[in-house]
């Protein structure tokens, strides 16, 4: 049914040159040979980066979910379309069939409507790695309601403030979940975040770990009994090209989360076709990412883009390190899995616990093997290529973002080869450029600068719910007519990428991305703290960790109390995810005189790299570098 496989090279650098040399028509044949449309669009593309404004096939309508699972219904119905791991390995996955997704979405999408929810109104998803997440992602995108999905490991805080930034009119989550040996009580705290909500009308509340909550009536519902009454058929919203599918938020450097929304045209195009061409998903694959739905990793790579080639896509409920380290390699010998996609925190921290676990599975289903979220290091990259690929599986390092809704940069298998931290070739249809300080575009091989993207791709973002001047501030004013990816990169001599890493104030933890302003301003609320200043430092296993400096009223009080409180005040702003690994009291930080922090100072600091600091004597307060070098951590 899917007539856009890239087979090998020629048809790597034929399709590409072919959507470079004419987007519209390239894109055009493959949305139209692919996909069921409602209507056929009227324009492929208008587009202007400096308004910016981007619009993939105005005009036309269709339903993404009719796209998902009805048309695989008629000859792969039967077909497995999620097939579910539960945390516990003693309890049994579960196969949910194209035929079971078709009726379920459809009775959660009538459930909505139940309860008030249509076109437009924005409903968020708090929800651990249960099928009930993926069903009512999909509900929504049947009825037409823009799905926010907060990953459920972020606090109360983080919740309402991502609730109320978009005006959920509905919360849906669950009693709890489990994460390894842990519970997890993911209803007490939608009922804290719902405390600073006004708009949220109601709640809907799966059973799975069987705890008894409070129920607040009138706003509170058991989904169950809902499903159970509601009716298989629903009729998918007739939606428009560009109407917004979902927003899914993401750090910024300063200032609130960012809610990217990503409209439904495009982004189905995009996702469907760079899933299939690079992870060659074949029809009897069982495929697999590691990723929570909470990310883009999942709504692009474990939902949409799967589903839409009528594939088999694994979602495990659980961690890598419950039962033990061998969790992952037990789940892909039981379910013979042949893509595996994760990010190099995980590879990293499995390594870590040697070679026995991972040679105890029979791991020869494997086929491809991907990775995200960071620079994959060259030690994480040959330890997954020789023990859990065994050498015979390429690895394809994909770069993107939460703002491109799709993979930009990564290996085709049978196209070209990876190569150990290279993101390598553009995808089809991706135009990077590098940028030097000054706004030019660096040209030729073997050079490195700023990652922008110069001509739109179908999935990408096009705005920032409720602020798209913020959009246009954060993504195409350092560069006319350039979206600028806030990375830098090297092209090699045969121009292939690099991802250096990045080049603002967004540090990727364990593959999250956390700006440092709200790390900062939950560390500030403490009633001790002055100032502080976050950096990242290279970490074994999470790639970069947190180190912050700290500024204290008055400078008797620290304590290693103190550091607990800091990091628990963390915890309940934005998630444990944010936890510092290392704290640094100071007596100041360093300062322009413009009073602006100098966090590059702060960073060679927490790196150990102090030979060279440069010119620190146009500093406000050049001493206290000295000091902090001293007491540093
Ligand atoms: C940032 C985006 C897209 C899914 C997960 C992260 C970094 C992502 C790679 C890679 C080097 C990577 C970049 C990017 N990143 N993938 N393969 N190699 N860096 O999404 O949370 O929006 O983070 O993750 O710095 O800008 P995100």
């Amino acid at each position: 049914m899917i007539k856009y496989e890239i087979k090998n090279t020629k048809e790597y650098h034929n399709n590409y040159s072919k959507a470079i040399e004419n987007p519209e028509v390239f894109w055009a044949e493959i949305a139209k040979k692919n996909f069921t449309w409602i209507r056929p669009w009227s324009q492929v593309l208008d587009w202007d980066f400096s308004i910016p404004k981007v619009s993939w096939f105005e005009g036309a309508q269709l339903n993404i979910t009719e796209n998902c699972i009805d048309r695989h219904i008629e000859n792969n119905g039967h077909k497995t379309a999620i097939l579910f791991e539960p945390n516990n390995p003693k309890d049994p996955s579960e196969a949910i069939t194209y035929n079971d997704l078709y009726k379920r979405i459809n009775r959660f999408a009538n459930v909505l409507k139940s309860k008030g929810i249509q076109k437009g109104d924005r409903v968020c998803i708090y929800l651990p790695m249960i099928p009930e997440l993926a069903i009512s992602v999909l509900a929504c995108a049947r009825i037409g309601a823009i799905h926010s999905v907060v990953f459920a490991g972020f606090s109360a805080n983080a919740l309402s403030t991502r609730i109320n930034d978009c005006d959920c009119k509905m919360v849906i989550t669950s009693d709890g979940g489990y994460r390894g040996a842990k519970t997890i009580d993911l209803k007490s705290i939608v009922d804290s975040a719902l405390l600073d909500c006004t708009g949220v009308e109601s709640v809907l509340v799966a059973k799975r770990i069987h705890s008894d909550p409070p129920m607040v009536s009138g706003r509170d519902y058991w989904l169950q009994p809902l499903l159970d009454d509601a009716s298989i058929e629903c009729e998918a919203t007739v939606m428009d090209a560009e109407d917004p599918l979902f927003i899914l938020y993401t750090s910024g450097s300063t200032g609130k989360p960012k809610g990217m929304v990503h409209t439904t045209a495009g982004y189905m195009v995009y996702s469907a076709y760079t899933f299939k061409n690079i992870f060659q998903y074949e029809p009897n694959d069982i495929y697999w990412c590691t990723a929570d739905i909470g990310w883009i990793t999942g709504h692009s790579y474990i939902v949409y883009g799967p589903l839409l080639n009528g594939a088999t896509t694994l979602m495990f409920e659980g961690v890598p390190s419950y039962p033990d380290y061998g969790r992952f390699w037990s789940i892909v010998e039981k379910h013979k899995v042949s893509q595996f996609y994760t990010a190099p925190t995980a590879i990293r921290a499995l390594a870590k616990e040697g070679l026995e676990l991972v040679n105890r599975y029979d791991l020869s289903s494997l086929k491809i093997l991907g990775t995200v979220g960071e620079p994959i290091n060259e030690e994480a990259w040959h330890w997954y290529n020789d023990h859990v690929g065994k050498k015979k599986c390429p690895i394809v390092d994909t770069w993107w973002q939460t703002e491109t809704g799709g993979v930009m940069i990564s290996p085709i298998p049978n196209s070209f080869e990876g190569k150990p931290t290279f993101a390598t070739l553009p995808f089809i249809g991706v135009q990077p450029a590098l940028m030097d300080e000054n706004g030019i575009e660096i040209e030729g091989n073997s050079v490195e600068g700023r990652l922008c993207v110069k001509f739109p791709w179908p999935s990408m973002a096009r705005t920032i719910w409720g602020n798209h001047q913020r959009y246009k501030d954060t993504y195409f004013s350092a560069y006319d007519q350039k979206y600028f990816t806030g990375d830098g990169a090297l092209r090699d001599e045969n121009g292939h990428y690099r991802i250096t890493g990045r080049v603002d104030d967004v540090i990727i933890v364990s593959g999250h991305n956390l700006g440092t302003a709200p790390i900062e301003d939950a560390i500030n609320e403490h009633p001790m703290v002055a100032e502080s200043a976050i950096v990242g430092y290279p970490h074994d296993i999470k790639g970069s960790a947190l180190y912050g400096f700290v500024t204290l009223k008055n400078s008797q009080d620290l304590s290693d109390a103190l550091k607990i409180e800091i990091n628990q005040l963390i915890s309940k702003q934005i998630g444990p995810i944010a936890k510092l690994d290392k704290i640094q009291f100071t007596t100041g930080l360093p300062k322009t005189r413009s009073g602006k922090i100098m966090r590059r100072i702060l960073r060679k600091i927490a790196i150990k790299d102090t030979s060279n600091l440069g010119d620190i004597s146009t500093l406000l307060n050049p001493e206290v570098v000295e000091t902090i070098m001293k007491n540093s951590l």
